[in-house]
Formats: structure tokens, C-alpha cells, sequence
């Protein structure tokens, strides 16, 4: 009753932000995202009578206390659905900083999903898998399908789930990663979301979001990339404006984020098609095709701010492995 899987984190074009249900992680819109190649977390779970308790280990930092707790409760979660009660070991690796706001809960309970649920010989449909991992953290469901994925945000457990909109082939984009902090964020996306009323501005972005996904779906189907990128850029900048003037107000940007922001739309200016996106953290997301990746890095090689580059292709989905980590 070993398994172990390869999940890849995923960011978000079309923002998840404020659940309507909290518990069941129900999302107030729906989401769309591409599955990124250098983020990815290994899973390996064991569930067996050798161990007396659960034993949830991490080949990074280590998790604290309550991140324990979140693996434990989904463990719980696949307990009850496969009827058994056997304790597990749980190891889990990650390519890159945690809890920079890059991700890592989405790959990190996409891959405890897969491995935690053929450790348990629970087979459950990929529709099924997405929606067990959105009870574990709610980006996680887009970590399951292959390629660019949608969060349907349905109306109960059962109808809130991801699917694949197109393979990882469709359309050689890139997301070039510019790191300008690699330490914790302060507030979690959890927690950031639960004052979400709170912003004078949700409803509006409700509305606009429909319309958005409307436009994305369109800009997807024709390969418009910079109507794409104008979508993905206005969407960042919605959701932010809603954290910002949540009570209390949250600003995950900082001056650096500000700065490589001004050189995006000069480059824009100049005729060079990128764009951005941020989630709950400081770093930055340039999104551009595979043809203007070149000109992209060596512009920014010079920015200081900068800590580390992470160039990402679309990736597929959660897989299942053979090589254990433990
Ligand atoms: O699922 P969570 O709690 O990691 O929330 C994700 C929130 C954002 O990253 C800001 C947006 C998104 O849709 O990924």
C-alpha cells in the first residue's frame, strides 16, 4: 500500500479568489490555469500497521505544525473513503521554495491526492481525483489534468471539479518565473481569501469575470496571444485590487514587484509581446510564446531585484511513479 506521485504546480490566468462555501472549498468564479514543468513536488505515500501514528515528512524545509495537520485531515479525507483506518508515512519533495506564492499547496495536495488515493487502492476517475484534491487546497484540482485547465466552479462538491481545456502541445507558451523573494509570504492565500466580502470591489470583478472567461475561451481558440495576455494581465490586477482593499487590507506586491511591472509594459511599448500575472506573493509570472523567450531573458538578466529565473513550459498533469522516496 505504496504510491508515490509527480504533480506539477499551475498558474493561474483567470484567478481563483474567495470561496462561497469554505469548507467545501467552493470557489465564488471559475478558474483557468497552465501546469508549469520546473514546479513540481514528489509524493510518496505509505499506509501501513508499522507506523502508530501519521508520519508526514518534507525534504525541504520541513512542514510546521499546522501544515501537518492540513496532510493529516486529507489523509483522513481517503481513510473514509476507502474504509480503512491504517495509519501512513507521507514524504514529499518539492523543486522549488515553498510558500513564496508559487504554489506549492496546489501540486503539493494535487500529488497527495494521486499517491495517497493508489496507496489506499481507492480508484477514482480523474473528475473524482479533482475534486478531492480542491477539499485539500483549492488551486490543487488544476494540478491533476494534463495541459491549460478549468475549475468549473459548480454549485456543490460534485459539480465543482477541473478539467483539461487542451493538451500540453496546443500552444508553446512560457511562464518565466522572476523571483524577488523566496521567503514565506505572510498571509497564506487561505487565510487571505477569507475577508474577501470585506472588498467593495468583489462583486464588480465577479461580473467581469464571466465576461473574461468568455474572452479567454475565445483567445485560447484562435491562438490570440495578445488578447491572452491583455486577459491575463487585466484578471492579476482585479483580484489584487480586491485583496488590497479587503479589511485588512492585503498587498502582496512590493517595490521590486512594482518596478519589474514599469519595465513590462516599457518592453510592451517597444513592441516585445509579454505579460504578467502574480498570485499571493511578491514574485512575478511574464507570460509570453516560446518565439520571444530569448529576447525576454536577456532583458532580464540585468534587473538586480531579480533572485533567481524559473522558466516554465505547460506541463501535463499528476502522474503516478515508480521510484519511491522512501
Ligand atoms: O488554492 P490556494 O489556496 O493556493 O489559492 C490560490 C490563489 C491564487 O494563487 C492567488 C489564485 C489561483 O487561482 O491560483
Amino acid at each position: 500500500m505504496k504510491a508515490t506521485a509527480v504533480a506539477p504546480a499551475n498558474i493561474a490566468f483567470i484567478k481563483y479568489w474567495g470561496k462561497k462555501d469554505e469548507k467545501l472549498r467552493l470557489p465564488l468564479n471559475s478558474s483557468i490555469s497552465m501546469n508549469l514543468s520546473a514546479l513540481i513536488t514528489t509524493t510518496t505515500v505509505e499506509f501501513s500497521d508499522k507506523y502508530l501514528k501519521d508520519e508526514i515528512e518534507s525534504t525541504n524545509n520541513g512542514f510546521s505544525d499546522k501544515e501537518k495537520e492540513r496532510v493529516i485531515t486529507h489523509l483522513d479525507l481517503i481513510r473514509k473513503r476507502s474504509k480503512i483506518s491504517t495509519k501512513a508515512k507521507v514524504a514529499s519533495h518539492n523543486t522549488f521554495a515553498t510558500s513564496a506564492g508559487l504554489a506549492s499547496s496546489a501540486s503539493g495536495f494535487a500529488a497527495l491526492t494521486v499517491a495517497g488515493c493508489k496507496a489506499a487502492e481507492l480508484v477514482l476517475t480523474e473528475k473524482e481525483l479533482t475534486i478531492l484534491a480542491r477539499l485539500g487546497s483549492g488551486s490543487a484540482c488544476r494540478s491533476i489534468p494534463d495541459g491549460f485547465v478549468m475549475w468549473q466552479k459548480g454549485v456543490s462538491s460534485e459539480s465543482s471539479f477541473a478539467h483539461s481545456l487542451y493538451p500540453v502541445s496546443y500552444w508553446d507558451l512560457r511562464d518565466i518565473i522572476c523571483l524577488v523573494a523566496d521567503e514565506a509570504k505572510k498571509t497564506s492565500s487561505t487565510h487571505g481569501m477569507e475577508n474577501v466580502r470585506s472588498s467593495p470591489f468583489l462583486k464588480t470583478r465577479l461580473t467581469i469575470v464571466d465576461s473574461e472567461i468568455t474572452d479567454i475561451l475565445h483567445a485560447f481558440k484562435e491562438k490570440d496571444f495578445e488578447k491572452l495576455g491583455n486577459i491575463i494581465e487585466q484578471d492579476t490586477i482585479n483580484m489584487h485590487a480586491v485583496a488590497m482593499t479587503q479589511k485588512p487590507a492585503i498587498f502582496y506586491w512590493n517595490n521590486k514587484t512594482i518596478e519589474i511591472i514599469h519595465q513590462i509594459l516599457k518592453w510592451r511599448d517597444e513592441g516585445l509581446p509579454v505579460y504578467f500575472t502574480i498570485d499571493a506573493g511578491p514574485n512575478l509570472h511574464l507570460i509570453c510564446e516560446s518565439k520571444n523567450e530569448q529576447k525576454i531573458l536577456n532583458k532580464i538578466k540585468s534587473i538586480s531585484e531579480i533572485k533567481e529565473i524559473i522558466i516554465n513550459k505547460p506541463a501535463e498533469g499528476t502522474k503516478l511513479i515508480d521510484k519511491h522516496l522512501f
